[in-house]
């Protein structure tokens, strides 16, 4: 708990208050906002007990950015379970934003479409999520400052959230769709057999983060909300096979639909 402490009052310290909301983005997703004004930077080095970052496309930065005249929180540098963190280390700075102030929060990642109407380069807002990690964030000793030790996941993703994000897709032209997450360990990506059982277990996408922080998140009953890029058909559906820096590249070009539906949801949320 003290360590969560020490790392929100080095944040208020480097960053001043906490914005309502907090935006992490995923892999190949780095460049949303980075033409927005940034008013405040920490390097997740600066901050007590932050882990470090290392996956290619990724750096560890906080910053303060102005999202047409709102304060919002963008932290690059999500963490995977399949770098060899724990879950502990993966939700450690979601879980220290939460304390710090902040309220509700933004997920964003790459996924792999299951369903076979997606296409690259589609928007994805998670309804719900399969948690296929074999892990939980929460094992261990309950902090029960944070919250109870058996957290209810019946509405893991804020409906207000999703429906403010329908209404910005509706004004902005953008074409969203809506599904269940899965998430896998990796960092191999799926086989076509695999592919085939998450369709059967009810998938719509498939990818390799955000839920062990929505878990994290929804333990503190922090509003989430999460928006997949779909990168790529998921293995098996086509039949090219799948490169990561495919992945990268066509989340790069997702990249300011999604800069652009965010900015519209704080947009909607702040007046
Ligand atoms: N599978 C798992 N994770 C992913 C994928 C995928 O096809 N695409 C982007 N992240």
């Amino acid at each position: 708990m003290s360590q969560f402490q020490e790392a929100a009052a080095t944040l208020e310290k480097e960053l001043g208050n906490a914005p309502s909301t907090a935006v992490v983005l995923g892999s190949g997703l780095g460049s949303v906002f980075e033409g927005a004004a940034h008013t405040g930077t920490v390097h997740f080095d600066q901050v007590p007990h932050f882990p470090s970052v290392t996956v290619a496309g990724q750096r560890g930065v906080l910053s303060s950015v102005d999202v047409g005249g709102v304060a919002v929180c963008v932290v690059e540098g999500r963490l995977h379970r399949y770098e060899g963190r724990s879950l502990a280390e993966v939700v450690f700075p979601v879980r220290a934003l939460a304390l710090w102030g902040v309220k509700r929060f933004v997920l964003t990642n790459a996924a792999g479409a299951i369903k076979a109407d997606f296409q690259p380069g589609d928007l994805m807002v998670a309804r719900d999520h399969l948690n296929l990690l074999g892990e939980n964030p929460l094992i261990g000793p309950n902090l029960d400052q944070l919250g109870p030790r058996f957290p209810d996941m019946s509405r893991p993703y804020c409906r207000t959230l999703i429906d403010l994000a329908y209404r910005s897709a509706a004004e902005l032209n953008i074409r969203i769709c809506e599904g269940v997450y899965a998430a896998v360990p990796g960092p191999s990506y799926e086989t076509p057999a695999e592919v085939r059982m998450l369709r059967a277990l009810g998938a719509d996408a498939v990818g390799m983060s955000t839920v062990p922080e929505v878990i994290a998140l929804n333990h503190m009953r922090r509003p989430v909300l999460a928006v997949s890029c779909i990168t790529n058909m998921a293995a098996g559906m086509i039949s090219a096979q799948l490169d990561h820096r495919d992945v990268i590249a066509v989340g790069k070009r997702g990249s300011e639909k999604m800069q652009q539906l965010i900015g519209k949801i704080v947009e909607f949320i702040e007046h």
